[in-house]
């Protein structure tokens, strides 16, 4: 479980998988919530803020079903087919409340946000729907659902950031750790429904941040993962002090912690990094050498009209200053397949950036139109499905052939691999990852989980290095 939650967080996220969570405290708890989590890193860590306001209240968390008082679901609305599932999931439950009808329901995040009370009009069974700007109030609206009111509350807000919560940790591994850095988005890309479900970008401030990573390598975690949809816009000022905490600022306070604090983060947006993130990343070995830069697609002309603000040549541009000032940088990305009015020679051009770029990790999707959005508004859904699937099916072949040989130039270096547990298959091994964000796994030796191993690298698989520590 924690090798599938922490090594594949970013790509289960964005398949919309769950996880239920469990946290035993040694608590007394009055009441139980078991809370799934769908959608981005963002929703996952949102949920560890929604369990720390629970257990304020003595509601504690459980992953067996069968004990929880409440059941939440903190959904995603990026693309239709994450809908669909969750709604497919929430019939699961129905026999569950009709066997025990004091049983409540809440749906919680993005879906929550967009359907607001329609929700309950539209699924029955939901006794309180609550949007991501809105989880202080949870306490009082599962009070009022005990006593039979239905409650909503999908207010957003310009400044929270819950930046005063202490998230408790789900499905831990004691060594990684989500922090929030910002919250919402203002890019209002054409095909996107996020700035439409978590409203106005604001940024925490970087004191609470830096404490609670202090805090997380205290407690002997490892590796934090800063998160914002666009974290290159992260701006915070410093009122008493009277400083202007840009992005790269931030990452070097966090990469001060100390030596032994790996710091990742996600999402960077190709017309906002800098330089100057770059030469931060460049200047403290434990800043990872991995951006995640979504293209979208390799079409100047489709950038336009998704709005994404740069061009092919920008985004190429970027691409090659991030080689040139850090050559080992793991690089990945996402791209969209058939969006509005995409030609056969507009695919041809995300394939060839694809050609260009060689990715070490994509993630593809085929474009669902979102409600409210501005394509939704503005342009039709032009693109045949089986025509979407297609060009899908050529990018995500394409990108296989560049992950594997990626993965094979890596055959006979030596990375320095953090190790975050056992391996699944094999006990007497363990796995963790190296700088560029590719799980490694190897014999044990008498190395512990949360140390760093040097490991050389004699074979690989196509999501795996292979390798023996250096002792
Ligand atoms: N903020 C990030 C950025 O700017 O790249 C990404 C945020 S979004 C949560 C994750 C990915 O979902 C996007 O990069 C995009 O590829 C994909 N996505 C968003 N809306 C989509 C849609 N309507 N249809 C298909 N894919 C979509
Ligand atoms: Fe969506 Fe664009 Fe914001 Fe990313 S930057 S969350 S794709 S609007
Ligand atoms: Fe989904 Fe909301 Fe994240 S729509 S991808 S959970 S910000």
């Amino acid at each position: 479980m924690e090798e599938l939650m922490i090594g594949k967080i970013h790509d289960e996220s964005r398949q919309g998988e769950a996880f239920s969570s469990d946290k035993t405290t040694g608590q007394n708890y009055n009441k139980y919530f078991y809370i799934e989590s769908y959608g981005c890193a963002m929703n996952f860590a949102d949920s560890e803020v929604v369990a720390s306001i629970l257990h304020d209240q003595k509601i504690g968390s459980t992953v067996h079903l069968e004990k929880a008082d409440f059941i939440l679901i903190n959904t995603c609305s990026i693309r239709e087919k994450a809908e669909e599932r969750i709604r497919k999931r929430l019939t699961e439950f129905r026999q569950m409340k009709r066997e025990n009808p004091s049983l409540i329901i809440g749906i919680l995040g993005c879906m929550a946000e967009r359907l607001k009370a329609n929700l309950l009009e539209e699924e029955k069974l939901v006794d309180i729907v609550v949007g991501p700007d809105a989880y202080r109030s949870l306490p009082q609206l599962l009070e009022e659902a005990e006593t039979g009111q239905k409650g909503v509350n999908v207010l957003l807000s310009r400044d929270e950031t819950y930046g005063d919560i202490s998230p408790i940790r789900l499905n831990s591994n004691g060594i990684n750790a989500f922090v929030s850095i910002t919250r919402g988005c203002n890019n209002m890309c054409s095909f996107c429904v996020v700035p439409f479900t978590r409203g106005r970008e604001r940024s925490r401030s970087s004191i609470s941040i830096v404490a609670e990573c202090e805090a997380l390598f205290n407690e002997g975690y490892r590796e934090v993962t800063l998160l914002g949809q666009n974290v290159d816009s992260y701006n915070w000022n410093n009122e008493e002090t009277n400083e202007n905490v840009t992005f790269a600022k931030l990452l070097e306070k966090v990469a001060l912690i100390s030596p032994l604090l790996r710091v990742r983060f996600s999402t960077s947006h190709p017309k906002d990094i800098t330089d100057e993130v770059l030469f931060t990343i460049v200047k403290y070995e434990n800043v990872c050498n991995y951006i995640h830069l979504p293209v979208q697609s390799g079409s100047t002309r489709l950038l336009d009209l998704m709005n994404r603000t740069y061009t092919r040549e920008w985004y190429i541009n970027k691409v090659n200053r991030i080689k040139e000032l850090i050559p080992d940088c793991g690089i990945s990305t996402d791209l969209i397949a058939g969006f509005c009015t995409e030609t056969e020679d507009d695919h041809q051009d995300s394939l060839s950036l694809m050609e260009y770029c060689k990715y070490d990790l994509a993630y593809m999707y085929f474009y669902s139109e979102r409600p409210g959005t501005l394509a939704a508004r503005k342009y039709a859904d032009d693109i045949p499905l089986e025509t979407k699937k297609r060009r899908l099916q050529e990018l995500v072949a394409l990108h296989r052939i560049h992950s594997l040989e990626s993965m094979k130039r890596d055959v006979g270096k030596t990375f320095k691999v953090l190790i975050e547990g056992p391996s699944k298959k094999n006990e007497d091994e363990f796995y963790g990852r190296n700088d560029q964000n590719k799980v490694v796994v190897f014999p044990k030796l008498n190395f512990k989980k949360g140390e760093y191993a040097m490991v050389k690298i004699h074979d690989c698989t196509a999501g795996t290095l292979l390798g023996k520590a250096i002792v």
